[in-house]
């Protein structure tokens, strides 16, 4: 007898295998290994990552689809909030880990399982992220972070420990990036790249896309339609969130598009550098705030760009389900009312060009604009330049010298 059930956030990657045999040799638990998909297992072979848990010891394997959702209430919310960490980063794996932590605990109440298990290092953003959005929904279970225990040190010992166990890898040592994908992102990090001086070698790492050298010498134009600034039709076809990413993913990465190389700063800290791949995401990002620069008013816009980099700052920490995210993201629906429109781009060479931006609510007056005649009063600048610029007058006129 087993002394109890520990529920496994399992991806079938270097960690989490490892994972599933240290807890049942150290901890004497029966592991219920749960891949929750979010677009990690595309391209991949689902059926023997889940069958490979149960050859490592794992009692029972399984796997949650919950694309749609990580597309609809995580990734879209973020796309309205034109949400970038350090305005750069656009929160991928920080969006998904708080719907997977959603779901593994409502499996482990299902199984009855006292415990919540995941392969996060005790120096990443991921740890903290898993555990807030556990306490969330399940203030009692207990958390087993097998890499804050172990004598694993490093990606080699875990795969030396793998090695030993006979525990099958996807990976070898020449490609041990830590890596983590979903639908519309894949990351790297460690390696070569831990030396910011490095130029990543990107023929090695590209595996979304090509780079901006090797996309085609053709621009091609793609059109996106909002609605209440949700993305809902690529070329005119209607789509659902996931497909929209996927296709924007495969026309974004073979232009080039969404290479981003940065060294950020962690909420645990030290600052890291990683290399992403977002084609579809970046797209996504500047049709919509393209979209929003036509049917915004100054004020919000404004306010919602100060605000943006808060939103991004709560999500990166792992503060999803909070209060104050949830407040936040009700200020951005309320914004989205009017972001409905189409927006034109042409992708070339890991360049997004703006090719026209039309919205029925749009508030641009082109009359108003122009340089030709219109019913603007000339006139009326000059009263409000003389009131706009009355405290430097009257500073000035009492001395305040400026240099
Ligand atoms: N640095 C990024 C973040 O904190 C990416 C993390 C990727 N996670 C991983 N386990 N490889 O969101």
């Amino acid at each position: 007898m087993s002394k109890g059930i520990c529920v496994l956030a399992y991806s079938g990657g270097l960690d989490t295998s490892v994972c599933i045999r240290w807890i049942i040799e150290n901890y004497d638990l029966d592991v219920v290994a749960c891949l929750v998909e979010v677009g990690q297992e595309q391209d991949q072979d689902t059926d023997f990552t889940v069958a490979k848990a149960l050859k490592i010891g794992a009692v029972e394997s399984l796997m949650l689809n919950v694309q749609d959702e990580f597309a609809d209430q995580y990734v879209a919310p973020a796309i309205a909030a034109n949400a970038l960490y350090e305005n750069k980063y656009p929160l991928v794996s920080a969006l998904s880990r708080p719907l997977i932590s959603k779901a593994l605990v409502k499996l482990a109440q299902e199984r009855g399982a006292s415990y919540i298990a995941h392969g996060c290092t005790g120096k990443g953003n991921d740890q903290v992220r898993f555990e807030l959005a556990i306490k969330t929904f399940a203030p009692k279970l207990k958390v087993i972070a097998p890499w804050r225990e172990w004598d694993i040190k490093s990606r080699e010992d875990a795969i030396a420990y793998a090695e030993a166990r006979a525990i099958p890898l996807r990976i070898t040592r020449e490609t041990n990036y830590s890596k983590d994908k979903n639908i519309w992102h894949l990351s790297h990090e460690g390696m070569d790249l831990e030396d910011p001086a490095n130029e990543p070698v990107y023929d090695k790492i590209l595996e979304l896309g090509v780079s901006p050298e090797k996309a085609p010498d053709k621009a091609q134009y793609v059109t996106i339609d909002f609605k209440q600034g949700i993305p809902v039709a690529i070329d005119g076809k209607p789509m659902d969130g996931a497909a929209l990413i996927e296709l924007l993913n495969k026309l974004g990465g073979a232009n080039g598009i969404g290479i981003i190389d940065m060294v950020e700063n962690r909420l645990v800290g030290m600052k890291s550098r990683g290399v992403y791949e977002t084609p579809g995401g970046t797209i996504l990002y500047k049709a919509h705030a393209l979209l929003e620069s036509l049917t915004l008013d100054k004020d919000t816009s404004h306010l919602k760009d100060q605000l943006a980099i808060r939103f991004a700052e709560l999500v990166y920490n792992g503060q999803w389900f909070t209060p104050v995210r949830q407040a936040l993201s009700a200020f951005v629906s309320e914004t989205q009312k009017y972001v409905t429109g189409q927006v034109k781009l042409k992708l070339y060479k890991g360049n997004i060009i703006p090719a026209g931006i039309t919205s029925p609510y749009s508030l641009y007056d082109a009359e108003l604009a122009s340089f030709g005649e219109s019913d603007y009063d000339h006139n009326d600048s000059a009263g409000f330049i003389t009131l706009f610029g009355l405290p430097y007058q009257v500073a000035a006129l009492l001395g305040r010298e400026y240099k």
